[in-house]
């Protein structure tokens, strides 16, 4: 089966999202106008690069992280966990600028270091980005569609203590959550080493 433009009938739903999936939550914090803190799962979420660690979420629509992101130049990421699924939840809700999604989800404000923007404590990590570019998607002909992302640079890590062991921070005991398809999530309950070829020639020499 293959489709261009038009989804064959057979196909209830539009499997994008399922096809590409899981995709990781970018659990984003930010502040508005008034320095009322916000909080939104956005799964238009990936890591960009590192050295320097950028980050990008995507926005449906002007939302209010993608507004505040852009306004205040700041914003965070908090991993979002199986243990943080409710609150994750509760924050997604569709509510009014200056509705305190910290407060709503009952999280507690995590104190960022290099920005002002709160992160959520109670998550195993979370970053404080610097907003590099945020900016309207236009389409194949250059038109402007209503879909809004925004990069961040990273600028400070935090990670809770017992997530790490033997210098490394532990994901699978952090049991991320990722979005896939239609209603459905996935956790992260282990993980597995792949050596690259270039290591696995150096095993065996
Ligand atoms: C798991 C999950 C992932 C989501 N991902 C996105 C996304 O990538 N882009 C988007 O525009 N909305 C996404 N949403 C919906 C937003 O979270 C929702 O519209 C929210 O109210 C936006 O909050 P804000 O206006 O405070 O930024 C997602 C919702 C959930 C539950």
């Amino acid at each position: 089966m293959h489709y261009g433009a038009t989804r064959p009938s057979v196909l209830k739903y539009d499997p994008f999202k399922a096809i590409i999936a899981p995709r990781p939550i970018g659990w984003i914090g930010t502040l508005n106008a008034d320095g009322v803190p916000n909080l939104g799962p956005y799964s238009f979420f990936a890591a960009l690069g590192s050295h320097p660690h950028m980050i990008l979420f995507s926005s449906e629509g002007l939302k209010h992280s993608y507004v505040n992101a852009k306004e205040r130049g700041e914003f965070t990421f908090s991993l979002a966990t199986e243990a943080l699924t409710e609150a994750m939840n509760v924050s997604s809700a569709a509510v009014a600028d200056g509705a305190n999604e910290f407060e709503l989800a009952g999280l507690t404000l995590g104190q960022s270091v290099e920005i002002a923007t709160p992160f959520v404590a109670e998550s195993p990590a979370a970053l404080e980005c610097v907003t590099v570019e945020a900016t309207q998607i236009h389409d194949r002909d250059g038109n402007p569609v209503d879909r809004y992302y925004v990069i961040g640079q990273v600028v400070q890590t935090h990670i809770r203590d017992e997530y790490v062991r033997d210098g490394r921070f532990d994901t699978a005991a952090a049991r991320p959550i990722a979005r896939m398809g239609y209603r459905d999530y996935s956790t992260v309950t282990e993980a597995w080493e792949l050596l690259r070829p270039e290591e696995l020639a150096k095993a065996d020499s």
